[in-house]
């Protein structure tokens, strides 16, 4: 018998998963540069970096050493208890081996919190702007994102006022993410005590806080963890990963750090999905934590120089708005004067438009804000060399500048 028609065959939550912007900006661009198009790419979200020699040494060693077997599912014991003596020394925060489970990348940690924690009924409460893939893993765990926004004038924060009218019993977990892709946004100690005494209000509340990219901070900001304040340990998830600040994308390797009975419901997950993290991985991580850091800082001595040459050119663009970023590698200017003009010109109607018109007519690939649940800005990423980033600026100020003129 022939095969029933496939795409309606496929399970309603893949079906219904929408192609993220970013990832479809990304196929544009390709696809331009295939053609031989010159494209500038604003839209990576990792560090052009190599991963420092020597993690890199570690896990060729350890692949020697025989580190290619099954590793128990949440993480070396060896690593776990690295990752817990890291937690305890620069987040402020105490969680023991058993509490932390080692994931494949810090998007699997963020997929096992939300489907051990999320189910048909539950909210969970994002702050635009927000990056993207939370939103996707909570509607396939069946949960209802209830999106709250924020503008250039909040620089682009959620306030815990906002957040206390919007939970109620439903409301199974919020999302934080400091410093913020796409917003660069560092929640200050004041904003994470506002928002611990609104979570502590409600019984069934938990937070899920996503560190990755905290050693990537400016300005002498520093990202502090919510699970460090009182009586919140219970009540969060911590996640992090070895992707951005050691430049480790490709290795796949990322944690989150657990109440027991979260933890437990996590790696039992993971059992079911992955069998966890790959093995000489986990043994280079463990080398990544514990070796030299002076490539971690100079990675972000490099990122900050960055940042200044991207506010140089943006803070130059009449009618953009733009605020420097705290931390991250992004910077999320307020392109409203821009899309009202080509409004008014009949060159797109929206932010998603505007980046297409970018992109065809001036060759530089960015993200519209509607993909972080804020419509009317830009992610312009600065992970990339300062030529490149300097070529992909000028296209950026051109093009809005015809728009304009
Ligand atoms: C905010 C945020 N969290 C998590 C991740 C995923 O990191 P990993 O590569 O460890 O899965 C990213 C990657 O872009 C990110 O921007």
């Amino acid at each position: 018998m022939p095969l029933h028609d496939l795409e309606k065959t496929l399970a309603a939550r893949v079906s219904g998963f929408e192609e993220a912007a970013i990832l479809r900006m990304s196929r544009k661009a390709r696809k331009l540069r295939a053609q031989g198009v010159d494209i500038v790419s604003m839209t990576i979200g990792e560090p052009d970096f190599d991963t420092p020699e020597h993690i890199r040494k570690a896990a060729c060693a350890a692949m020697d050493e025989g580190w290619t077997h099954y590793a128990p599912i949440p993480g070396q014991v060896e690593l776990r208890a690295a990752l817990a003596r890291k937690l305890g020394a620069e987040n402020g925060l105490s969680y023991t081996a058993d509490e932390i489970v080692v994931t494949n990348g810090a998007k699997q940690a963020i997929t096992n919190a939300i489907f051990s924690l999320v189910e048909d009924g539950d909210e969970v409460i994002l702050l635009a702007p927000f990056w993207v893939a939370y939103e996707g893993v909570i509607r396939m765990a069946g949960g209802t994102p209830v999106v709250l926004s924020s503008s250039f004038e909040s620089n682009y924060k959620v306030s815990a006022t906002q957040i206390a009218a919007a939970m109620s019993e439903r409301t199974k977990l919020v999302i934080i993410n400091s410093p913020s892709n796409p917003s660069g946004i560092v929640l200050s100690a004041t904003d994470l005590r506002a928002l611990a005494n609104v979570i502590r209000a409600h019984p069934r509340a938990m937070v899920l806080s996503d560190e990755i990219y905290e050693y990537i901070v400016f300005d002498g900001h520093k990202a502090g963890s919510i699970g460090a304040l009182p009586g919140m340990k219970p009540r969060t998830v911590t996640v992090n990963g070895f992707s951005k600040g050691f430049a480790m994308t490709g290795w796949r390797l990322g944690y989150a750090a657990a109440p027991p009975a979260l933890a437990r419901a996590m790696a039992k997950m993971q059992g079911a999905f992955t069998a966890g993290a790959n093995a000489f991985v986990q043994r280079a991580a463990i080398a990544a934590l514990e070796g030299p850091r002076d490539a971690v800082a100079a990675m972000r001595e490099a990122y900050e120089a960055r940042r200044k040459l991207m506010m140089t050119w943006l803070t130059a663009i009449p009618g953009l708005r733009v605020h420097a970023p705290q931390g991250a590698f992004y910077v999320f200017p307020d392109v409203s004067a821009a899309l009202a003009a080509a409004r008014r010109r009949g060159i797109a109607h929206d932010d998603t438009g505007l980046c297409d018109w970018l992109l065809e007519r001036h060759h530089v690939a960015t993200v519209p804000g509607s993909a972080f649940g804020t419509p009317g800005a830009i992610r312009l990423s600065f992970a990339a060399s300062t030529e490149e980033l300097k070529k992909g600026l000028e296209r950026f100020a051109t093009g809005l500048e015809e728009l304009q003129g």
